[in-house]
């Protein structure tokens, strides 16, 4: 993937080390926003030191083409408004690169600046990009079926529902959507994948 990615308002770029100390304050003021859905480890506004080396190592991921996290800033790359992630992966799980048919796209909003489209906007842009590459034959996006802002960006943007499915283990009884969007117009439906 490139390490930017331009939008008419936004700018896209990975995590650096030094993005926590402006990061560290927009988790802090949006905790009880986030945390219901999305990972502890991406939403606790943990100490400078730990939030440094955590987006020190998201940095390191993306490099080596393990996930790309990008920091989702605003057009002028002053302010962090959040995070749009993209994940190799096949039917089953996250996989390297290499194995990979599929990306998995994640993102989160500081909640100030929900409303606006702009996630909306970075995930048409990152699908755009992606359907580039031909080691990708899907795109996909997973959310909790009781996150109605986050199923409402895939729709928005095409993509069909293709799957409701429980995950083994804790949390018990959440039911989960599969999004997908075919990238290419001779690509499989990919609907029949287990998550
Ligand atoms: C999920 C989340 C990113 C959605 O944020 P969002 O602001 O609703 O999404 P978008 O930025 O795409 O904006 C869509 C909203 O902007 C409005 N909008 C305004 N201009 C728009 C435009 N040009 N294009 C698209 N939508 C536009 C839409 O109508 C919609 O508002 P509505 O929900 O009142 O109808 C955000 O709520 C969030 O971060 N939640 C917590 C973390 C989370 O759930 N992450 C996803 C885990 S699966």
């Amino acid at each position: 993937m490139p390490s930017v990615l331009r939008t008419q308002r936004l700018f896209l770029r990975p995590w650096r080390a030094d993005d926590g100390v402006r990061l560290h304050p927009v988790l802090t003021a949006n905790h009880a926003y986030l945390s219901p859905w999305i990972p502890a480890h991406i939403a606790d506004p943990a100490s400078q030191p730990l939030l440094a080396q955590r987006l020190a190592a998201f940095g390191a991921d993306f490099a080596a083409a393990r996930e790309w996290r990008y920091a989702m800033l605003t057009s002028d790359a002053t302010s962090v408004l959040g995070e749009l992630s993209l994940f190799p992966r096949d039917a089953k799980a996250r996989v390297p690169y290499q194995q990979a048919d599929r990306v998995e796209l994640g993102y989160w909003l500081r909640e100030d600046a929900t409303g606006r489209g702009l996630v909306t906007e970075a995930v048409r842009e990152a699908v755009r990009v992606v359907a580039m590459l031909p080691q990708f034959v899907h795109a996909e996006i997973r959310c909790d079926a009781g996150n109605e802002a986050s199923a409402a960006i895939p729709e928005r943007l095409g993509f069909v529902l293709a799957e409701l499915y429980s995950e083994a283990g804790p949390p018990e009884g959440v039911e989960l959507q599969r999004w997908t969007l075919r990238l290419r117009p001779d690509a499989a439906a990919g609907t029949c994948a287990a998550p």
